[in-house]
């Protein structure tokens, strides 16, 4: 159990789950109990058939800073990329419903590349999306490395995963990892209301139409599995290690 992921059904909009990062004296850092109560809200949406779609919402001016620092450290110590991650990001593959987000400010790492794996996503222009994997002397990770060419093309794809350029809402936009942009204090009603209205659609043909635009599952998870033994290796490497200890000192 934790308080730092928020579970609810907003009032006024019918066959909505939220799921809301809050932990913002972190950045909305994710820990492993914070994937956990996330991946147990995503079954739970699979077997309620009163919720028709997810969404994924975060503070105000931060979405999420990514995986908890502390807890990288931690698996560098031994170990590998930590099961709750890797079950979290089997959640969102196979969700059958649509999951839908909204990112005002900050989204790095797993902050970012979480919404390869949302049907609609809205940001604000002051949004920054950016994964600094290799800065970390990690790899990219939850199929990036698959998704993100086939969104933005090879360039903006190694631009973003491997020289880890920060990306604003607008270049995020123009790169179609963002269907739009609003003010921040509008991101969250907008979420909202492209949830209700995909909530209020014909659900076995949504559930179709999802499927076939979203493509072979199977192979989005092979790419997960595959970057995940990459991940684990680098992540109790010397060089992983030095960064993380860096990022803890400052
Ligand atoms: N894990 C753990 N704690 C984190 C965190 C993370 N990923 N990101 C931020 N925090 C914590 C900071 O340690 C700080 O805690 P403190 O107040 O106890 O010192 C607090 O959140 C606020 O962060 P701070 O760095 O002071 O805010 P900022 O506005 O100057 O910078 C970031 C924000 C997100 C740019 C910066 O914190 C950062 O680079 N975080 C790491 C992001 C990252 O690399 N994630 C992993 C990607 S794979």
């Amino acid at each position: 159990m934790t308080d730092h992921i928020i579970v609810e059904r907003p009032a006024g909009h019918p066959g909505i789950q939220v799921i809301r990062f809050n932990r913002p004296e972190k950045k909305n850092a994710i820990t492993r109990a914070m994937y956990s109560a996330m991946t147990e809200a995503l079954a739970a949406a699979e077997d309620d058939e009163t919720i028709r779609a997810t969404v994924f919402l975060g503070t105000e001016g931060c979405f999420s800073a990514g995986n908890d620092m502390g807890d990288f450290l931690a698996v560098a110590m031994g170990g590998g990329m930590p099961r709750e991650v890797i079950e979290f990001l089997y959640a969102l593959v196979r969700s059958t419903k649509p999951l839908i987000s909204g990112a005002d400010g900050l989204a790095i790492g797993i902050g970012a590349t979480m919404h390869f794996h949302c049907d609609m996503t809205v940001a604000s222009a002051r949004s920054q999306f950016r994964t600094p994997f290799v800065d970390l002397a990690l790899v990219p990770e939850a199929a990036s490395s698959l998704i993100a060419p086939r969104l933005m093309g090879q360039q903006r794809a190694f631009a973003m995963l491997a020289a880890g350029e920060p990306f604003s809402g607008e270049e995020a936009r123009e790169a179609g990892i963002v269907w739009k942009l609003c003010a921040p204090e509008q991101v969250e009603a907008a979420a909202l209301s492209a949830a209700a209205r995909l909530a209020a659609k014909p659900p076995e043909a949504l559930r179709i139409a999802r499927d076939l635009i979203r493509g072979n599952r199977e192979e989005i998870t092979a790419r997960i599995d595959e970057e995940a033994r990459h991940f684990s290796e680098r992540l109790r490497s010397a060089e992983a290690r030095a960064a993380f200890e860096a990022f803890m000192r400052r």
